[in-house]
């Protein structure tokens, strides 16, 4: 098959394009000067105000539609504004939206129960985001470590935490403490103590690194800003063993690949062992903030009243939508859905793979894709943008791919038609220091790029 191009553009091609785009003036929404003036510069964000959505669809500002292959990172797996729950929302925000843990609401106990038949865990405990969840599963297992009542004088409390390699967990100090990513944690630490990292897949170092002072492991089946890399069966029955000798606890970050992702309820449920923990949060109340700590019955002994709490965390209306969402998923055998899904897109991205001589590997299942190229992934997800199609890129070099679970093969079909166009025709600019001439030294990132472009453009 016929090998796709990049293509190289001259910097007079773009000063031209400049001085175009220069003459149209552009009235900034107030939407856009508002948080240039008043929000702290936490995200690099493109200029574009999203208004409202529907299915698989956005729509910005000025009506411009864009197929959304990023489904709010991992979040809006029924897509945008699914009548159930905008009708559940209505229904609910003119009963109760808010109570306090100190009662008990209607929804909360039945979710629990639904979540429990879901995950095959025990007990649990809502939470307000992801994060959160973390720390409160990451507490869980400080608790679990401590020598129970009763025990003998000498015992002593286990505060180890093994965590992996190129993980993520979330930005709250206890997340952070366990998220790997160098440039999230330094300007933070001292984190929180205690946590040693484990080479992700590495069951050696694993076994080197587990004894009876570790009260848990934790990792996400499949590492999701970490550029979508799945656990191996191996390592994870190995930590599970581990876990077990030791009474440590194995914690599953199922946050982005659980609750149906992956077409199984969990992803761990490809493994024939369970975790004591897992966490959930992104897509459990379709869009609204609600994270949950799954436990067994063996941690949640440990709990006891005032131990752990949250103002928000299982509130109402919250409930009742995470109860809706797992209805429907049920109902419109939306699992089924992503399995099938999953294969064509696979079975697409493959095709495309073959055709493109920068992508070097595809990895994921159901509505969960990375797509590791040889060059930097930005200006593929700019270019997708401006072309109207939303999809992201992780640790610079894998585009990733979350959409929604009721994504229909039309749509799917829709995207590798764009995807494939988009990067075929995306110039990239090659930096000047690819010059072999050049003496300037080159930043490792860019000297990256321009290695890549002199090894995979098949001219
Ligand atoms: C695997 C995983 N764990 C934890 C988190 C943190 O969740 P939140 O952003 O809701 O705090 C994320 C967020 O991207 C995640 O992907």
């Amino acid at each position: 098959m016929r090998k796709l191009k990049t293509t190289r553009v001259a910097a007079s091609v773009s000063r031209a394009s400049r001085k175009r785009s220069a003459a149209k003036p552009v009235r900034p929404l107030p939407a856009l000067s508002d948080a240039d003036q008043f929000l702290l510069p936490t995200y690099k964000r493109s200029p574009i105000v999203f208004t409202h959505g529907r299915g698989a669809y956005v729509f910005d500002s000025a009506g411009k539609k864009y197929l959304d292959f990023l489904g709010g990172i991992a979040v809006n797996a029924l897509g945008h504004a699914h009548p159930r729950i905008v009708m559940t929302i209505r229904r609910e925000s003119g009963r109760a939206i808010h109570l306090s843990n100190l009662f008990h609401n209607e929804f909360q106990g039945p979710l629990a129960r639904k979540l429990a038949e879901w995950s095959g865990l025990d007990r649990v405990f809502f939470a307000n985001s992801g994060s959160e969840a973390i720390d409160g599963a990451l507490k869980l297992a400080r608790l679990c470590g401590r020598p129970a009542e009763g025990a003998t004088a000498n015992a002593r409390a286990k505060t180890r935490i093994l965590a992996m390699t190129n993980s993520f967990h979330g930005r709250t100090f206890g997340a952070l403490s366990v998220t790997a990513t160098k440039k999230y944690r330094a300007p933070f630490e001292p984190l929180v103590p205690g946590v040693e990292f484990v080479e992700f897949n590495d069951v050696a170092d694993l076994e080197s690194k587990f004894d009876d002072t570790v009260c848990a492991i934790i990792l996400e089946p499949i590492q999701g800003e970490g550029g979508i890399y799945a656990v191996s069966e191996e390592f994870w029955e190995r930590a599970r063993a581990l876990a077990t000798k030791h009474s440590a606890l194995l914690i599953a970050d199922e946050i982005q690949c659980g609750l149906g992702r992956t077409g199984r309820h969990f992803a761990y449920q490809k493994f024939s062992s369970m975790p004591d923990i897992a966490v959930i949060a992104k897509p459990l109340a379709a869009g609204l903030p609600l994270g949950a700590i799954l436990t067994n019955n063996a941690a949640a002994s440990r709990v006891s009243p005032g131990l752990h709490g949250t103002t928000f965390g299982g509130g109402p209306m919250v409930c009742a939508v995470a109860l809706e969402f797992l209805k429907i998923v049920e109902d419109q055998k939306l699992l089924q859905n992503v399995r099938a899904r999953g294969q064509e897109t696979r079975a697409g991205l493959e095709k495309l793979k073959s055709k493109v001589d920068f992508i070097k590997e595809v990895r994921g299942e159901g509505c969960m894709f990375g797509v590791e190229l040889s060059i930097e992934g930005g200006p593929f997800v700019a270019e997708a943008l401006k072309r109207g199609l939303l999809i992201n890129c992780t640790h610079d070099f894998t585009i990733r791919l979350l959409p929604p679970f009721l994504i229909t093969r039309a749509q799917v079909r829709e995207f590798l038609q764009r995807f494939e166009k988009i990067l075929s025709e995306t110039p990239r600019v090659v930096p000047a220091a690819d010059s072999s001439s050049s003496k300037t030294p080159m930043p490792a990132a860019m000297s990256a790029v321009a290695t890549a472009s002199r090894s995979h453009i098949k001219r």
